[in-house]
């Protein structure tokens, strides 16, 4: 996959040398590129925003570096992901979709956003996906990216060693995963639950899959009334 990311803080995205990410990177399954927005402006301030028309506070980045940057970057298979407070909410569905496409372009808005003619001109052109990592504000798209890419990036064919992982995690099957334990058995005073020792295959995923509907019934009431009640089996209602 191949990824490009426009920023006035190229910086920001150090860490995506580090882990996982930089692996995928080294090994060529994902071929990642930061760019720098103010190398589309053409003043010697290097300006990329200016006041909101129709007033207001902040300020709002001014569509020409935008959509010079998108014209370089852009070929006839890419996607624009834009990360915003106003998009949709990203979910791991999102995720799994993004990991199947050959070239994504991250767009990081910083102030009051980007002026709206360069989503819509690119909307024109290409699929565009705001997208908004939750209910609150940041100041600019940058970590969004970060997360959205650590997202995708565990997806990618090869990246994760043990595939089964994926489809066990949280989220995958509409449900939050169960508690997990590792050694020692006792620690603080607190044990591993006896079940987990047993070596008893089918009681540990009869109470795993409890603990994971417990959990989500209890911690994400949202999740819990989206799950369709033909997922659930006899034992799952006896629980
Ligand atoms: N940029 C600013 N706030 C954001 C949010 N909540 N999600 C994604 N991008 C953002």
């Amino acid at each position: 996959m191949k990824v490009d990311i426009i920023s006035i803080f190229p910086e920001y995205f150090a860490p995506l040398d580090l882990s996982l990410i930089g692996k995928a990177r080294t090994a060529g399954t994902l071929e990642l590129s930061v760019h720098d927005l103010r190398t589309w402006t053409s003043d010697v301030h290097r300006t990329v925003d200016d006041t909101p028309y129709g007033g207001g506070p902040g300020m709002v980045m001014r569509p020409e570096p935008w959509g010079q940057a998108l014209d370089a970057v852009a070929t006839p298979g890419t996607t624009l992901v834009v990360p915003s407070p106003v998009g949709a909410p990203f979910t791991q569905a999102d995720a799994h979709q993004l990991a199947e496409l050959d070239h994504l372009v991250f767009a990081c808005g910083r102030y009051e956003g980007i002026d709206q003619r360069v989503i819509d001109d690119a909307a024109a052109r290409m699929p565009v996906r705001e997208v908004s990592l939750g209910d609150y504000v940041l100041f600019g798209g940058e970590v969004a990216v970060i997360v959205i890419m650590e997202a995708i990036t565990r997806l990618l064919p090869g990246v994760l060693g043990n595939a089964e992982s994926l489809t066990e995690e949280s989220h995958a099957a509409g449900l939050l995963e169960a508690p997990v334990y590792t050694k020692p058995q006792s620690w603080r005073g607190r044990d591993v639950p006896d079940v987990l020792r047993s070596g008893d295959h089918g009681r540990i995923a009869r109470w795993r899959r409890e603990q994971s509907l417990l959990r989500t019934a209890s911690r994400r009431p949202d999740m819990w009334a989206a799950y369709p009640p033909e997922n659930l089996d006899k034992k799952d209602r006896a629980a």
